[in-house]
C-alpha cells in the first residue's frame, strides 16, 4: 500500500475546509486492511479513519496517519418470508445500501435516504432522520481494535446506540475500526411516516405508500429542498445536536419564551436547535468565507476557502449566543479534529 505525506485533505471532508494530514494512505481491499496493521506509521503515529468525511471539522492539519476507507461490498447473509440480514462493508457510500435496500423493496432505512458518508460512519453516531434511526435496524457491527488488530463483533446492545450517540464516540473513542455493519431488514411493509414533516409532504402530494421506493423518493425530495448538497456548497449536515430538556425547563422556558418550538420523543421534550439558532439571528448570516445556512439554521456552510477555524469561531459564537439568551448549551454534532 503507498503511503503519501502532506497530503490535502480539503476534498476529502464535506465541509470542504483545506488541511493536511502529515501521512496518507487508502484502504482498497482486505489484503491492504491486513497490511495496514503493520505499517510503521500505522504503528507510531496519530491515527484517523475517513469515511465519507461528512461529519468532520478539520480545524487544524492532521499530524498523523489518515486512512482513507474504500473498502466495498454488500452481500445478503441469510433471509425468510419475513425478514432479511444484510451485510455491508463499512466503506459502501451509505445511499448505495438504501438503495440496494430499497430496490429489493426491503423495509427499515427508506426514511434515511440521502444522508451523507459511509456505512461505517452509521452507528458511530447512530443515524437518524425523518422518525428513523439506525438503533432500529441494526445487529451487529465488525470492527478492529487498532492496537493489537483483534477482531470482535459488536451485538446491537453492546454499541449503546443513543440520540446521535454510541460505544465508539464514547468508551471507545478511536479504539476500533469498524469494518462491517449488518443490518435486519423487513419483507413486510413497515412505512414509518410517523415525523410530522414526511407525513405532511406525502399527503399534500397524494403519495400512498406502497413500498419502500414512496418513501425514500418524498424524504430525497424533502431533504433536496432544504439541505445543501455537499457537491455545491460545503457543509456536514446538521452541525449541532438537537437539545433535550425536562418538563421543568420546557416550563421555565415558556415563561420566557411563550412560542417556544418542542417536540414529544420517546418520553423527551425536544428542542430543535434549528429554532433557537434562527430566534438568535443567525439564520442566513455569513461571516467570512463561513456562515449559517439560509434554508436551515443547524446547518452551517463554508462558502468556499473557508478554514476549519473560522467554523469553529462561528460555532462557538452561535453556542455562546444560544446560552445567552435560552440558556441552554448547544453540542456540536460535527466531531472537530
Ligand atoms: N427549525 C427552525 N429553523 C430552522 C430549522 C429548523 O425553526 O432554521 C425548527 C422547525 O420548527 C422544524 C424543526 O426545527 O420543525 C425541526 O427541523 P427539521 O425537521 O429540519 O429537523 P432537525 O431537528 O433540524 C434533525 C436531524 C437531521 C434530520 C432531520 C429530519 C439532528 C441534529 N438533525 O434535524 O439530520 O435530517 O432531523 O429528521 O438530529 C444530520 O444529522 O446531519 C441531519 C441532517
Amino acid at each position: 500500500m503507498e503511503i503519501q505525506q502532506n497530503y490535502d485533505l480539503t476534498k476529502l471532508n464535506t465541509l470542504g475546509v483545506s488541511a493536511h494530514a502529515k501521512f496518507f494512505t487508502e484502504l482498497n481491499n482486505e489484503q491492504e486492511l491486513k497490511e495496514l496493521f503493520d505499517l510503521a506509521e500505522f504503528k507510531q503515529e496519530k491515527k484517523i479513519f475517513l469515511g465519507g468525511g461528512s461529519n468532520v471539522l478539520f480545524t487544524q492539519d492532521f499530524d498523523g496517519l489518515v486512512i482513507l476507507n474504500k473498502l466495498k461490498g454488500i452481500e445478503i447473509l441469510e433471509e425468510n418470508n419475513q425478514e432479511v440480514s444484510i451485510r455491508s462493508i463499512s466503506g459502501e457510500i451509505w445511499h448505495d445500501l438504501v438503495s440496494f435496500s430499497v430496490d429489493k423493496e426491503l423495509w427499515g432505512i427508506e426514511n434515511l435516504s440521502l444522508i451523507p458518508g459511509t456505512v461505517g460512519g452509521a452507528p458511530v453516531q447512530n443515524i437518524g432522520a425523518y422518525g428513523a434511526e439506525l438503533k432500529n435496524v441494526l445487529e451487529n457491527v465488525e470492527a478492529y481494535n487498532i492496537v493489537d488488530g483483534s477482531k470482535r463483533i459488536f451485538a446491537v446492545e453492546e454499541c449503546a446506540l443513543g440520540y446521535r450517540d454510541s460505544v465508539f464516540k464514547n468508551k471507545l473513542k478511536g479504539q476500533y475500526f469498524i469494518s462491517a455493519v449488518t443490518l435486519k431488514l423487513s419483507k413486510i411493509p413497515r412505512p414509518n411516516i410517523s415525523y410530522k414533516l414526511l407525513a405532511d409532504y406525502l399527503k399534500e402530494n397524494n403519495i400512498e405508500v406502497h413500498n419502500p421506493r414512496d418513501i425514500s423518493g418524498a424524504v430525497i425530495a424533502i431533504r433536496s429542498s432544504k439541505l445543501p448538497d455537499p457537491a455545491v456548497i460545503g457543509n456536514a449536515g446538521s452541525f449541532f445536536k438537537n437539545v433535550f430538556v425536562n418538563d421543568e425547563k420546557l416550563k421555565d422556558l415558556q415563561k420566557s419564551f411563550p412560542e417556544i418550538k418542542y417536540f414529544k420523543e420517546q418520553e423527551q421534550i425536544k428542542i430543535p436547535a434549528g429554532w433557537l439558532i434562527e430566534q438568535c439571528g443567525w439564520k442566513g448570516r455569513r461571516i467570512g468565507n463561513v456562515g449559517v445556512h439560509e434554508q436551515h439554521a443547524l446547518v452551517l456552510v463554508n462558502y468556499g476557502g473557508g478554514s476549519g477555524k473560522e467554523l469553529e469561531n462561528l460555532a462557538q459564537k452561535i453556542i455562546d449566543s444560544v446560552y445567552a439568551k435560552f440558556g441552554l448549551k448547544l453540542v456540536p454534532e460535527v466531531n472537530f479534529i
